[in-house]
């Protein structure tokens, strides 16, 4: 895994359990990459031999840029998390994210966004990252809001071939709840709720936060103290995302459930 930073990273021991659990032999370390180092660190990686990569932050897009081929949802997504050395040689790219979140709703929360209302806040990297795989599986629409509200316009625009998607403003939210709300902004990291209207979150909604921590984060203490039906973090994402990972370079997939809850603690 290269990254900067990577001192929080759990994905050497979530891949350290995976092996073990599905008796694989690997080795899976966190490399701190200087920022203007990356290109120079895949190739000397792979050169010395190396099967495969995670990517994080601030790499993604340089990763997508590097690949020598690319799946069709890393091409969607504009971002790469996962290298993979082919037999001749060459890098392939692919982005795990917006798989991993959906079956984290699937696999672990026995959700659907299948003929659902989606609302995404936020119109980052994260969220371009789980676009494709969102929208894949049929919601009723999604609609993105974000503070800048050019950017959900734009991401919409991209996306519009694949479903029924827009873009509003916060402010502009109005009308029934939304049946799903993902919440894919970087708010939490400072402890921020995005200003969305109350009136988003009813009591069937089912809220969704990309990040995760020890306790629940600021826009799940939210929507839980306006009743929603059900709050979740991005730990089984993170989880189910690396899962993929493991799926790409090892041809099997790892078991998930036994993970997240020893990771919960
Ligand atoms: P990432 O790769 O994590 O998605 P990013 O590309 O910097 O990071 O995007 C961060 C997202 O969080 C953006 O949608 C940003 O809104 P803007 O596009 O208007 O900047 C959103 N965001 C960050 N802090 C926020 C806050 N305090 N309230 C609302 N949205 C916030």
């Amino acid at each position: 895994m290269m990254g900067n930073p990577i001192k929080h990273s759990k994905s050497p021991l979530i891949h350290k359990e995976f092996a073990h659990l599905s008796d694989q032999e690997l080795t899976y370390s966190a490399m701190l990459v200087p920022e203007d180092g990356f290109a120079e660190a895949v190739t000397a990686f792979f050169a010395e031999g190396g099967k495969g990569l995670n990517i994080t932050v601030p790499f993604k897009q340089q990763a997508y840029e590097l690949a020598d081929e690319l799946s069709d949802r890393a091409q969607r997504a504009g971002a790469v998390n996962t290298l993979i050395c082919l037999a001749d040689g060459r890098i392939r790219g692919d982005n795990t994210d917006g798989v991993g979140m959906m079956r984290d709703i699937a696999n672990n929360h026995d959700g659907r966004v299948t003929n659902k209302r989606v609302l995404v806040v936020g119109a980052g990297g994260a969220v371009r990252g789980v676009l494709a795989p969102l929208l894949q599986e049929n919601p009723a629409s999604v609609v993105i809001a974000n503070r800048t509200l050019e950017k959900a316009q734009t991401l919409a625009d991209q996306f519009s071939d694949m479903g029924r998607i827009e873009a509003c403003a916060f402010e502009d939210l109005a009308g029934e709840p939304f049946d799903w709300i993902i919440n894919g902004t970087s708010a939490s990291l400072s402890g921020d709720v995005p200003p969305l209207p109350e009136s988003v979150v009813g009591e069937y909604s089912r809220c969704y936060d990309m990040m995760y921590s020890a306790d629940a984060t600021p826009f799940n203490q939210w929507a839980a103290n306006l009743g929603a039906a059900a709050t979740y973090d991005g730990l089984g994402m993170l989880v189910e995302q690396a899962a993929e990972s493991f799926r790409l370079w090892r041809g099997l997939m790892p078991p998930t459930g036994q993970v997240i809850a020893s990771l919960k603690g």
